[in-house]
């Protein structure tokens, strides 16, 4: 198994208020190219706080984290262009239509005019946007903003997609499409990594599983494994297990 993400003693300290906070305490572990990887864990484990590092977007306080080789704090530039982000609060622009929402993520991308048009109207198809794809993302269904938001992120053809919980708070049906819009990516060589509080999730679509609790990484396995070694039948007893822990949406 080849490693896309190397991460070392990987630590983030904040500053709230004079009290300090350490969000993510000395985790280290590999993403393997072309898998399914998903992070568990109860509410403020830090999983958005590692997505954030891994993804340049913040500067870890200590540790190091390499993406397709590159260091994230050398060599931030060269990883942006290859990895795709749905943020878990998402940011697209209300008063933009969903064609301006992507048009302006393809130009920041410097996606080449005529590509970047015809993967917009691919994908809207794809995601079933086609039909609101002029209308103002502001009214748009939670359903909605994160499927436009997908599409945001892997308009420039990224190899790594980090999508933070996107499927939380959506209908059954909605979910469904974003697990195969997930297998979808994976089937075309894509590294996925993502959150979950959804157990159920994390067991059918996840190669491996990280389950994270007060910013340690307490495991990384299969989930059959995971189930087998803490003695569980499902994923969600395997997690009370390691965290102790109820889950919560
Ligand atoms: N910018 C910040 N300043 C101060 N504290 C922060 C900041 N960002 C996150 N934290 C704190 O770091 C910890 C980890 O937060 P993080 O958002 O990474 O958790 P999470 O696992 O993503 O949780 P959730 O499941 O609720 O999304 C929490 O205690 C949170 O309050
Ligand atoms: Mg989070």
């Amino acid at each position: 198994m080849e490693p896309i993400i190397e991460v070392r003693n990987l630590t983030k300290v904040f500053l709230s208020r004079g009290r300090k906070i350490t969000a993510v305490n000395d985790i280290s572990f590999d993403v393997f190219k072309g898998e399914i990887f998903g992070m568990i864990g109860p509410n403020g484990a830090g999983k958005s706080t590692t997505f954030s590092m891994l993804t340049t977007l913040i500067k870890p306080t200590n540790g190091s984290i390499k993406v397709a080789g590159f260091d994230v704090e050398k060599e931030d530039d060269r990883i942006r262009p290859i990895i795709g982000i749905v943020p878990q609060k998402l940011s697209l622009y209300p008063d933009l239509t969903g064609r301006e929402n992507l048009e302006l993520m393809g130009k920041l991308y410097d996606v080449p005019k005529k590509l970047m048009e015809e993967r917009i109207d691919y994908y809207l198809r794809l995601v079933d946007l086609e039909a609101h794809a002029d209308r103002f993302t502001g009214g748009f269904s939670g359903g909605m903003k994160q499927r436009l938001s997908v599409i945001c992120a892997v308009l420039h053809d990224p190899e790594i997609i980090f999508w933070d919980e996107p499927t939380t708070g959506l209908d059954p049906q909605t979910r469904q499409a974003i697990w195969r819009l997930a297998k979808k990516f994976n089937g075309e060589g894509k590294t996925l990594i993502f959150t979950t509080h959804y157990m159920e999730e994390a067991d059918n679509l996840c190669d491996r599983v990280a389950v994270m609790n007060l910013g340690k990484m307490v495991a990384l396995d299969e989930p059959a494994s995971l189930k087998e070694k803490s003695g569980s039948a499902n994923l969600e007893e395997a997690f009370i297990h390691l965290t102790g822990e109820e889950v919560r949406d």
